[in-house]
């Protein structure tokens, strides 16, 4: 019996890339397990975001080091498998196979190597290639959201990201091929799904040149599909008939993660983000224009090399300026191949700890007054978890805010049910529900019980 464990880092399309190797790997006959000490294949699928990843990489292989003479085969996937390459095999010689995203398309292939006692296996596409990862046998491990990546690769080459190098340059699928798969979760059951792309509004349709705005409306058609989300935008491609296609289709949600990085337009210029603050704030009011409330999120990092504090006071107010319902803050970290580690790291580890803390409270604070507005309202939730501690449910809103609530009678996981809003927290809302809970398709159920005996990926 060949079997296998999978251990994934990083952002969710590295989560759902995890979903299409796990899927590929079950079509060639293996079995997943969820102890690594029963696997044959070992499989990392890491992330090289920021705080030194790959020094985090070669520890946990030195774990793996442990393992190696009970005949396991380890692979490297992933960005740091791109980024390190075969220096891999150098560093962790037990290890078989190194192999970045842009190569999964050759796992097959590359599987029966293995199987063949290859030993230096390795999937490096650099930037050239054009083809993407798309395959039929996808393992939705996700119990109430489909994942679909309609656009790989980065093309922007921000200052400080290694997202550009260890992905590949961007390729958009064919729209045919991604309402295809959006037909087919939803005949799975699914009623939600979420859009994937480094820059997912950068999407277009590389033969019928459809744009990201018609792409969204089209698969908030699809039969059966109540919720669309899709991440992350990127402030240069966000056109205003994305804001209209949100207005004017009820299935895509009320949510936009829009990155804006930083406040300030000399960081921002530094950052190679080519847009500064007004532009970025022109786009802001679109949505806030919008019939609906469409609730902001945003990434911001603290401590670029030459940001001055008025630099970050200008990041302060661009917070109380725009309204996030949430962000992620980051203290910027020097990261291999990209133009700013050649620019010197001058912001002291302290300050950014100091300014990181600063912007998380100042973000607390806001969030407490913009959450303010769900008291007593009633909204629709899908569930997602249950708390048997405290016999609560936990599910999210079409913004993406979690709402824990109670519940006579346990909802199952993907139905829907309208809650009201009787308390509000920093990150998250508390209600009762009000009605009964829709039920989930027995595909739906079915293909939940499947999954009940891995671990989820995303
Ligand atoms: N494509 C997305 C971001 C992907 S990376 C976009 O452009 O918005 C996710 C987040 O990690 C980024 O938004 C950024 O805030 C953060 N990040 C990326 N590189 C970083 C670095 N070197 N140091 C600190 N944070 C970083
Ligand atoms: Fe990285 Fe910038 Fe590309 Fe986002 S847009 S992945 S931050 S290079
Ligand atoms: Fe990490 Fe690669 Fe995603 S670096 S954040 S796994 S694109």
């Amino acid at each position: 019996m060949k079997t296998f464990y999978i251990e994934t880092f990083g952002c969710q399309m590295n989560a759902h890339d995890s979903e299409k190797v796990v899927g590929t790997l079950l079509r060639e006959g293996y079995e997943q397990v969820i102890d690594e000490a029963d696997a044959g294949l070992i499989l990392y699928n890491t992330c090289s975001i920021r705080d030194k990843a790959e020094q985090k990489v070669f520890h946990r292989l030195n774990e793996y080091k442990r393992m190696q003479g009970e005949g396991k085969k380890f692979a490297v996937l992933g960005c740091v498998a791109q980024q390190e390459g075969e220096k891999i095999f150098e560093k962790a010689p037990y290890v078989s196979m190194v192999a970045g995203s842009a190569s999964y398309r050759n796992l097959p292939d590359m599987l029966a190597r293995l199987e063949a006692g290859e030993t230096r296996i390795t999937g490096l596409d650099d930037r050239q290639t054009d083809e993407t990862f798309d395959t039929e046998f996808t393992a939705r491990t996700n119990p109430h959201r489909g994942y679909i990546t309609i656009i790989e690769g980065c093309d922007k080459f921000c200052s400080y990201c290694v997202v550009p190098y260890t992905r590949g340059k961007e390729r958009s699928r064919t729209s045919a091929s991604v309402l295809a798969e959006a037909q087919r979760i939803a005949q799975s059951g699914f009623t939600e799904i979420q859009l994937l792309g480094q820059n997912v509004n950068s999407y277009v349709d590389p033969s019928s040149k459809r744009s990201f705005a018609e792409l969204l409306a089209a698969v908030g058609e699809v039969n059966g599909i109540k919720r669309v989300r899709f991440t992350t935008s990127h402030p240069r491609q966000f056109t205003k008939d994305i804001v209209d296609a949100i207005d004017a289709m009820p299935a895509l949600c009320d949510h936009i993660h829009l990155p804006v990085q930083s406040g300030s337009t000399s960081v921002l210029k530094a950052m190679q983000r080519e847009y500064t603050r007004e532009w970025y704030l022109e786009r802001i009011a679109w949505t806030k224009a919008a019939k609906r409330d469409i609730s902001l999120t945003s990434d911001i990092i603290v401590g670029f090399p030459g940001e001055t504090d008025k630099d970050f006071e200008e990041t302060m107010t661009l917070l109380a300026d725009v309204k996030y319902d949430a962000i992620f803050g980051f203290k910027y970290s020097p990261r291999p191949n990209t133009p700013a580690i050649h620019m010197v790291d001058s912001i002291p580890e302290q300050v950014k700890i100091e300014r990181l803390a600063i912007l998380n409270a100042r973000q607390r604070e806001l969030q407490r007054e913009h959450y303010g507005r769900h008291l007593g309202q009633t909204m629709e939730v899908m569930v997602e978890g249950h708390n048997n501690s405290r016999g609560q449910v936990t599910g999210r809103s079409t913004q993406n805010k979690t709402v824990n609530f109670t519940c006579d009678t346990l909802p199952p996981v993907g139905s829907y049910i309208d809650v009201r809003i009787t308390q509000i927290f920093p990150s998250s809302l508390v209600g009762e529900a009000i009605s009964a809970a829709s039920a989930p398709s027995p595909a739906l159920l079915a293909q939940q019980a499947l999954n009940a005996r891995v671990p989820a990926t995303a």
